[in-house]
């Protein structure tokens, strides 16, 4: 599997054309061998997501994949506010991020919300990156049982085909202080149990599982060389070319030897 690399553009950049210039400075750094051998991913703002489609339209481009930070559950009606995952269908978007730690606390979500959100993905064929992780650093495995099992509630087996989970200790983002690459692979292994647990341990080594929380150029080789860490997710170093597309090479097998 080649390792995936997810851009985490959170609330930027401040304008359009800022978003259109940054996703086109990692489309116009994607080599042919970059392509090949690493899977990317861009979540960007609701507001961006057509035009960032219509400019992958243009470009034909197939490889990297947009992606939206966040979505309602319903079909459609007096939800203000709220977009729903037929809307972002219709927008080309097939990819989303559903729990993240940001909308945990400042949106007040709750495992029930996002356990519906997770559900409606799934039914309109979603790939959805779960991200789940603890505040208090000893406290790991406990809010990953108790995250993963109630966000994961009545998902089937088939379904979880479609499924990636961030781990993203909340501590660790944005703090310059990440996890460490091997106490984040036992995270990963853990989380690997309790998938397996709930289907089997086939499924459980299907289910991509990536590392989010103050990843940079510098030390993502560290993570990304882990067998048990299956990707990243990069908050802040994604909103510079330079910096994504270092961490992009840095998930390139030849980089990892
Ligand atoms: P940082 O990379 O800025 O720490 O953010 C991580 C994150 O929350 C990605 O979803």
């Amino acid at each position: 599997m080649n390792k995936i690399i997810a851009a985490n553009w959170k609330m930027n950049p401040g304008t359009a054309a800022e978003a259109s210039a940054l996703a086109e400075g990692v489309l116009n750094g994607m080599t042919a061998e970059l392509r090949k051998n690493t899977s990317v991913i861009l979540a960007a703002p609701f507001v961006y997501l057509r035009d960032l489609a219509m400019l992958w339209e243009r470009r034909r481009e197939r490889h990297v994949v947009l992606a939206a930070q966040n979505m309602f559950w319903a079909e459609k009606g007096a939800y203000t506010g709220e977009i729903s995952p037929a809307m972002l269908a219709d927008s080309g978007i097939r990819t989303v991020i559903i729990g993240h730690s940001e909308r945990r606390r400042y949106g007040g979500e709750t495992d029930e919300l996002i356990n519906q959100k997770i559900i409606a993905a799934f039914k309109h064929k979603f790939r959805v990156i779960l991200c789940v992780g603890e505040q208090n650093k000893d406290e790991a495995f406990e809010v990953l049982e108790q995250e993963i099992t109630a966000d994961l509630a009545g998902v089937g087996k088939a379904q979880l085909q479609n499924l990636m989970i961030a781990y993203e200790p909340i501590w660790a983002i944005g703090s310059g202080a990440p996890d460490t690459p091997q106490d984040s692979a036992q995270k990963m292994l853990y989380i690997r149990r309790l998938i397996a647990k709930k289907a089997n341990a086939k499924a459980a080594f299907a289910v991509p599982v990536l590392y989010g929380g103050s990843v940079t150029e510098k030390n993502a080789r560290d993570f990304l060389q882990e067998e048990h860490i299956d990707g990243v997710l990069v908050g802040g170093a994604s909103l510079k070319p330079q910096s994504f597309l270092a961490i992009i090479a840095a998930g390139a097998p030849e980089a990892l030897h």
